[in-house]
């Protein structure tokens, strides 16, 4: 069956209209750019999450997980970089005041293909007067010039007006575990090469934040540190790759909609830098991130802290600084992505439009839904849920027809739908019918568990 055009407009009525994702303080008029995950995206989200986990962390026997504190001491960011450099190129409409990112700015106002990254802010504010970019909201052509922007948030921590420290909400997870490499080395006894994984919460104030969940100000990533031995850093980023290209696909993305995008200006620490990027609505973007770090960020801790960030290797006792593949994810991007992969809409035979979230089972929110045909087959109906629902996420749907409470299930990407009907009193048999070929067929109640567990295998 074609692939439906996905519209970001179809995925957030979506999201609305059947409680995955809603806007922040929806009832205080909203909250710019911060999302709230309903009762269906919580569980989709939450199986992306462990799908990433299970994949480079349990799969993994050179990987170990952490969880590392969102505040963390604000020397970390000045040996980062981040403190002196996270920052973007923002300029303001002086007619309206409006705000913008002058890279994105160019991008959206040039016709053509145009390399912002390498350009320095003098050559941006040249490109805008030399093209006569206008204002995209007033349409007047009357820019500031260019300043660059920190994203970082502050708060102060302290419990008196006077004695209070500047902190920041972390902008990345990864330097939780630059900051644990040795912490983590020490207590696993783990031997380079070996990676640690985080997922966790951070926070941008981002100039243009929006395309919904694609850019927030407040989002979770999913990252992952390599540490190995200079040499042989080449191999491991190429393997994580692969590695990252290999996970989408496991989780149902077509290979048309990927696509690897080398970065044609390399951060000063890094040796080489790709994205992927996947085909949303809105065009092609970054998916995720794949960095060789070098041994620029244990280096920075290491001059910061004042602490040994060496690694000793316990054969040879050869001692160095390990280099660093770092693989980022955004959890929210990825959520964000895997909506739009799964979204079709289908004419069936009356000329009737299904929508359905062709999801992985291992992805949806339940994995199946209880449909007693009758009301009064509610004893037995509740019976089979009970039994399910030790193991699964199972949802129970008794009120409408049984074509509408199909609709329901599929619009949310149920995988199965488990029918109860006269015949199940009888034989302990039940009807399953399958989500994607709406195909149906006969099952016992004792083999309801091995049949759904089957599908809920990631490669
Ligand atoms: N530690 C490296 C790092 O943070 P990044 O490219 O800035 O690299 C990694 O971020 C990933 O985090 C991105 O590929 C994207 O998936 C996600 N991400 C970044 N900023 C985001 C935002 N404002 N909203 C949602 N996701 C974001």
């Amino acid at each position: 069956m074609e692939k439906t055009t996905v519209t970001m407009e179809k995925i957030v009525n979506l999201s609305k209209a059947r409680g995955i994702i809603f806007a922040g303080s929806d009832i205080y008029g909203g909250m710019g750019n911060t999302w709230d995950y309903g009762p269906i995206g919580v569980e989709i989200k939450n199986n992306i999450k462990r799908a990433w986990w299970q994949k480079f962390v349990q799969q993994s026997d050179n990987s170990y997980g952490i969880d590392a504190a969102i505040l963390m001491n604000s020397k970390v960011w000045e040996a980062s970089g981040h403190t002196a450099s996270f920052s973007d190129p923002k300029i303001d409409c002086k007619e309206c005041k409006s705000r913008f990112r002058a890279d994105t700015l160019i991008e959206n106002a040039s016709k053509s293909a145009i390399n912002v990254d390498s350009m320095s802010h003098e050559a941006m504010e040249a490109y805008i007067a030399a093209h006569k970019i206008k204002c995209p909201v007033c349409g007047k052509q009357n820019f500031t010039s260019i300043r660059t922007f920190n994203l970082m948030f502050e708060t102060a921590r302290g419990v008196t007006d006077e004695g209070q420290n500047k902190i920041y909400l972390r902008p990345e997870t990864a330097q939780g575990q630059f900051v644990n490499f040795l912490n983590v080395q020490r207590t696993t006894r783990a031997k380079i090469p070996f990676g640690i994984a985080q997922i966790g919460k951070a926070f941008r104030n981002e100039i243009t934040p929006g395309n919904f969940i694609f850019r927030s100000i407040e989002f979770e990533q999913m990252e992952h540190q390599f540490f190995c031995k200079e040499g042989t850093d080449t191999q491991y980023y190429e393997e994580y790759k692969e590695k990252a290209y290999q996970f989408l696909l496991d989780l149902g993305f077509h290979k048309e909609h990927l696509r690897f995008k080398d970065h044609d200006k390399l951060a000063h620490y890094a040796k080489s830098a790709c994205d992927i990027q996947y085909l949303f609505p809105m065009g092609w973007n970054e998916l995720n991130g794949i960095h060789n770090r070098t041994t620029f960020d244990l280096m920075q801790h290491q001059t910061y802290s004042g602490k040994n960030m060496f690694y000793t290797d316990a054969i040879t006792n050869e001692k160095y600084i390990p280099y660093v593949i770092e693989y980022s994810i955004g959890a929210d991007r990825l959520m964000l992505a895997v909506l739009c992969e799964s979204y079709y809409e289908e004419v069936l035979e009356g000329g009737d439009i299904r929508t359905v979230l062709k999801l992985h089972p291992a992805l949806a929110a339940y994995k199946v839904a209880i449909l007693p045909l009758q009301k009064n087959l509610a004893d037995k109906a509740k019976e089979v849920y009970k039994k399910l629902a030790k193991e699964f996420m199972v949802t129970y749907d008794d009120a409408g027809s049984i074509g509408k409470r199909y609709r329901r299930q599929d619009e949310i990407g149920t995988p199965f739908c488990v029918t109860i009907d006269f015949d199940s009193l009888e034989n302990n048999t039940v009807t399953v019918r399958d989500r994607d070929s709406m195909a149906q067929i006969r099952l016992d109640i004792d083999a309801l568990s091995a049949y759904i567990t089957k599908s809920l295998i990631l490669k």
